[in-house]
């Protein structure tokens, strides 16, 4: 056994070995923004609060450190609407929320749902069912499409995914998937099988058989580099693979990628044709994205075809409870009887439930998928206007209020800086939190709640990072 000095001894050489390759490769620069790095290592030494510094102390000695979160950057003690506080009193405009954050943190009318249904039912032994929980999936599926009729509740998205997986194994008796690199669909042993991320997959296996990974349909990233002028020769890889294997159980993506990666209707009009052809069933991963953010309730029905799944999660349970869950077919009833997809033991929460259920009331009551769609016009405006400032620029990815500020991905030349993480840092230091995605994509997903002034304020903040990166390269 390794004494605990000699442990940290070679925790800190792990670390700054890591540190190397990570920065060195940008390989692991997927899904969000990486805990190394000389950004991050700069940002913290400039924290003074001492109550802070010794609190991201005690979380680095007791939390196992991993690349995506500890160790931490901040120290957060309280959150309110659009925003969150750090404990020594600073506040951020939240543009990241892991996406839970849909109709900002701490919403009073879902905290009363919560609170209410505390008093009365807090837990339901999966045995019996509740009102609030039928009424939920009833609710889920009424808003969905064609034979849509049943769902299943699970404590985190990940496990939905699972459930997803497994469900689609009984229905077409196969085992194979096709998901796209870069993907994320979780952190758990089947979900990072089908996961297209370096950071999750390296120096883990063996992972599921049979999971197949194309190239996602990335604009800026095409394998083919098509370009603007998209060919979709991505959907032909996928329509291959289909062919190819012939006993595909399921195609699996998010139908916009939370990078933001936004495909054309035709690419998933495309798929979900080959995938009937195939038999292969199409699962939607709708976890970050689904309930409103893109600009319709589910993202699916954006592109005018209908999944055999969706997953939901985060927004779900409001930033308040874990909770999550698959949406499919009626039909695939009819092959689970001597079988368990998931009997999870929060399967039947009434307390997800409420909070769901009143997420959608309010959804509807104050018409914020239309405003999200209006706030995101203001902000797309905005952007586009600096691309003649600020050329490193590259373009505005948006649907509604999934939006990301793509910038040149050739910057390093340019300047020698992680420029997407001195422009985080910079915001950071200012009030304005989001996350990086791909190494060069400023991704920003603010609750549909937020407010004119706060999207000005997050804009004036982003402006100023940008100065501040122009006069620092003049340098
Ligand atoms: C697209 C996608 N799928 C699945 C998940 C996993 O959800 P959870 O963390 O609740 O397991 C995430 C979480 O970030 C996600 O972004």
């Amino acid at each position: 056994m390794l004494l605990p000095s000699l442990f940290t001894d070679y925790m800190t050489t792990f670390r700054s070995s890591k540190k190397v390759n990570l920065m060195a490769n940008d390989l692991f620069k997927s899904e969000g923004d990486i805990n190394y790095g000389i950004e991050r290592d700069n940002y913290i030494s400039k924290i003074k609060d001492s109550k802070t510094k010794e609190l991201l102390e005690r979380d680095s000695k007791v939390f196992y450190h991993q690349a995506l979160s500890t160790p931490c950057m901040q120290a957060l003690s309280y959150a309110d609407q659009s925003s969150i506080f750090d404990i020594a009193g600073n506040d951020y405009l939240d543009f990241h929320g892991n996406n839970v954050h849909l109709l900002g943190y701490g919403h009073p009318r879902l905290i009363a749902a919560l609170q209410k249904q505390m008093n009365t039912l807090p837990f339901s032994p999966r045995r019996f069912t509740n009102e609030t929980i039928v009424q939920l999936a009833e609710e889920l599926v009424k808003r969905s499409d064609g034979d849509m009729g049943r769902v299943l509740f699970s404590p985190s998205g990940a496990i939905a995914m699972g459930m997803a997986i497994k469900l689609a194994r009984k229905v077409t008796g196969r085992y194979k998937t096709i998901s796209l690199w870069d993907s994320f669909h979780g952190a758990s042993m089947d979900t990072i099988s089908i996961g297209g991320e370096a950071i999750f997959r390296n120096d883990i296996g063996p992972l599921m058989p049979g999971a197949h990974l194309a190239p996602p349909p990335d604009p800026q990233g095409c394998l083919w580099q098509c370009g603007d002028a998209c060919n979709a020769h991505c959907a032909s890889y996928i329509e291959y693979i289909l062919k190819k294997e012939g006993d595909i159980a399921a195609v699996i993506a998010e139908p916009m990628r939370s990078v933001p990666i936004i495909p054309p209707a035709e690419y998933w009009q495309r798929i979900r044709k080959a995938c009937d052809e195939h038999g292969t069933l199409l699962i939607f991963d709708e976890i970050p994205n689904g309930l409103g953010r893109t600009g319709s309730f589910y993202t699916y029905k954006q592109y005018g075809i209908i999944p055999d799944m969706v997953v939901l999660g985060k927004a779900l349970g409001g930033g308040l409870i874990p909770f999550a869950g698959v949406l499919g077919k009626s039909l695939f009833n009819a092959v689970l009887k001597n079988t368990a997809i998931g009997h999870y033991t929060y399967e039947k929460n009434p307390l997800g439930a409420a909070v769901a259920l009143e997420l959608m009331k309010i959804l509807d009551e104050e018409n914020l998928i239309a405003l999200g769609k209006e706030k995101s016009k203001i902000i797309e405006e905005e952007v586009k206007a600096w691309k003649y400032t600020y050329k490193i620029i590259d373009s505005f990815r948006a649907s509604s209020l999934l939006m990301g500020i793509v910038l040149d991905k050739d910057h390093h030349y340019w300047t020698k800086l992680d420029v997407a993480e001195f422009l985080m840092y910079e915001c950071l230091r200012n009030g304005l939190n989001f996350k990086v995605s791909q190494g060069h994509i400023l991704t920003l997903t603010p609750p549909l709640t937020i407010t004119i002034s706060e999207i000005k304020r997050a804009l004036n903040i982003l402006k100023r990072a940008f100065d501040a990166l122009y006069t620092r390269c003049q340098r």
